[in-house]
């Protein structure tokens, strides 16, 4: 159990270049569901989340992210926050209730690495199809891959110690994972937690401000498999085929949406808890680290950022 309010990653705005493309890839081909829309942007939800939705595509001439957000267990951490974070010296705004639909008030902050983290509590409920009482396991109606939720985002920077710094010493995330340099004197990549997953986050050194991925979580490798067969069937690019990570020891498939935007579907791993030491990985077995199998990056992988 974490004690510092912050509940989970709770939503990913992404920013699409081909919206209609986009639209029906992130509702046939991943398979969430669309919930409520805006003059430039789609709210979109996983089958298995309660809340209004997860995922927000916005109309755009570029790819990438334009904030992720966690949700925070009451609108009092949202205070906390704003003066914790304020005295650690990053820029904070306030974003108004109903600025997006079903949501409420947020601040958004300016991390080091460059980019914009929220944290909210107000969301509006929806619910799941299979309902609270005596519940089937899934339900009937899915399309696509359809994914039980967002899990997890990786993203890139430059100043990765600082914002690992935020996270890890002043929101009380657990650091479950690092890559250092053969010397240890550098980090290169970090995994940070505040639930019981391997990482909400993950930040690597490179292009400021970008995202390298975003996954969401299957329930097992079967689906993983099942997943690669949808991705194909479709003509979607693949950018890894069905493996597993070392680091944090998930089950994994990469691929890109329309506009570039790597996405992950993902499964395994090992549960946090708040006493979870960290795990290090020296930079020369980083690619037994990320893809445990083939125990080499691929170009795309270390390259294509959005
Ligand atoms: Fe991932």
């Amino acid at each position: 159990m974490n004690f510092n309010g912050i509940e989970r990653m709770g939503r990913i705005q992404l920013r699409v270049h081909d919206f209609e493309k986009s639209v029906d890839y992130y509702t046939n081909v991943l398979g969430l569901d669309i919930t409520g829309r805006d003059e430039n942007r789609v709210y979109l939800k996983a089958w298995d989340e309660w809340d209004h939705h997860s995922v927000i595509l916005e109309k755009s001439d570029s790819a990438g992210m334009e904030h992720m957000g966690f949700k925070v267990t009451n609108n009092e951490v949202l205070d906390t926050l704003e003066k914790k974070i304020g005295d650690f010296g990053c820029t904070i705004e306030r974003i108004s209730n109903k600025s997006r639909v079903g949501e409420g008030e947020a601040i958004r902050v300016h991390v080091p690495s460059g980019h914009k983290i929220e944290f909210y509590h107000d969301i509006d409920y929806v619910g799941v199809p299979t309902g609270r009482l005596n519940p089937h396991p899934w339900p009937d109606g899915l399309r696509g891959i359809s994914p039980h939720r967002l899990d997890h985002a990786l993203l890139s920077g430059d100043d990765i110690v600082d914002t690992k710094r935020l996270f890890k010493d002043i929101l009380g995330f657990v650091e479950t994972e690092k890559v250092v340099t053969v010397d240890g004197e550098q980090l290169i990549a970090t995994w940070l937690t505040t639930t019981m997953t391997g990482h909400d986050i993950a930040i690597i050194k490179g292009p400021v401000g970008k995202l390298h991925h975003v996954g969401w979580y299957l329930e097992s490798w079967h689906d993983i498999l099942k997943a690669s067969d949808i991705l194909s069937r479709n003509e979607i690019e693949i950018d890894v085929t069905p493996t597993r990570h070392g680091i944090t020891r998930g089950q994994t498939i990469y691929f890109f949406d329309p506009s570039g935007n790597r996405n992950e579907v993902y499964t395994g791993g090992y549960a946090v808890y708040s006493d979870f030491p960290t795990i290090t990985w020296t930079e020369d077995k980083l690619g037994q680290g990320i893809f445990y199998h083939r125990r080499q990056l691929n170009e795309a992988f270390g390259s294509v950022f959005s």
